[in-house]
């Protein structure tokens, strides 16, 4: 199976840079190594779809409204997002956990949404420097997921991808080890074997981020144990990241 490379820009592109982006990423995206996403600003969405339309390469967003439709200013709806041939959404990343507060709760209510208006969704999970200096690693993943994915069906759950994304890692310089990355993806498997299948922790993609960049993704993204990486400040490099893209194996 190919892995799945997601390119996460969040709140750094300029429409003018979105352009050139694309043009290059398209033109030169092989294909053959990896699948890819690319999560652009919300704004920059429409120009994105525009300019890989009739690509390989997929659009995500950065966050999803928790409702459906109404009185929530400033929010986006996965109708919305789906309408403009966005397939991918990630939910629970750090950034919003952390900086805009969003619970486990609310990550679980989004999920539910967005995989009702038939988008995929990556779901971030991963620890802070202090559980990991406490040996919490394991517990905090296991509670996020469980959390983040209660109530769903067994079938719904071939529309997740996990990415595991310590965050001490994420933005750092720090990237975890293979080994971290290995024994990270064996928790989140038990954990959806426990909580839904056999199948379901055999199939489920589970990802790495933080601080992927063009001297360590070949041993994290080329381990059998991880299907993929998702990638924040090196993915701004087109260069970069079509070479990390073009030559994963
Ligand atoms: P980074 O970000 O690659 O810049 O560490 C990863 C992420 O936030 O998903």
């Amino acid at each position: 199976m190919k892995k799945l490379i997601v390119a996460n820009f969040k709140m750094n592109e300029q429409p003018n840079e979105v352009k050139q982006y694309f043009i290059k990423f398209v033109s030169q995206f092989t294909g053959v190594r990896a699948d890819v996403v690319i999560c652009p600003t919300f704004v920059n969405i429409p120009f994105a779809r525009f300019l890989t339309d009739g690509s390989v390469v997929k659009i995500g967003a950065q966050n999803v409204s928790d409702e459906e439709q109404g009185a929530f200013t400033g929010e986006v709806s996965a109708k919305m997002l789906k309408a403009y041939g966005v397939e991918y959404v990630l939910i629970g990343h750090s950034d919003r956990r952390i900086k805009f507060k969003e619970s486990d709760k609310l990550i679980n209510k989004k999920i539910k949404t967005a995989l009702k208006n038939g988008l995929k969704c990556i779901v971030c999970v991963g620890e802070s420097l202090a559980d990991r200096n406490t040996e919490q690693t394991y517990e905090v993943i296991r509670k996020q997921l469980e959390e983040d994915l209660r109530g769903l069906y067994e079938n719904e759950l071939e529309s997740v991808i996990i990415a595991y994304e310590p965050i001490w890692a994420i933005g750092t310089g720090n990237n975890a080890s293979v080994k971290d990355v290995e024994n990270a993806a064996k928790v989140i498997r038990k954990v959806i074997l426990e909580n839904f299948s056999e199948k379901a922790s055999r199939d489920i993609q589970v990802l790495y981020g933080g601080s992927i960049n063009e001297k360590n993704y070949s041993p994290l993204l080329n381990s059998a144990g991880i299907d993929g990486g998702l990638i924040g400040g090196l993915s701004l490099n087109v260069n970069a990241f079509l070479n990390i893209v073009n030559s994963v194996k």
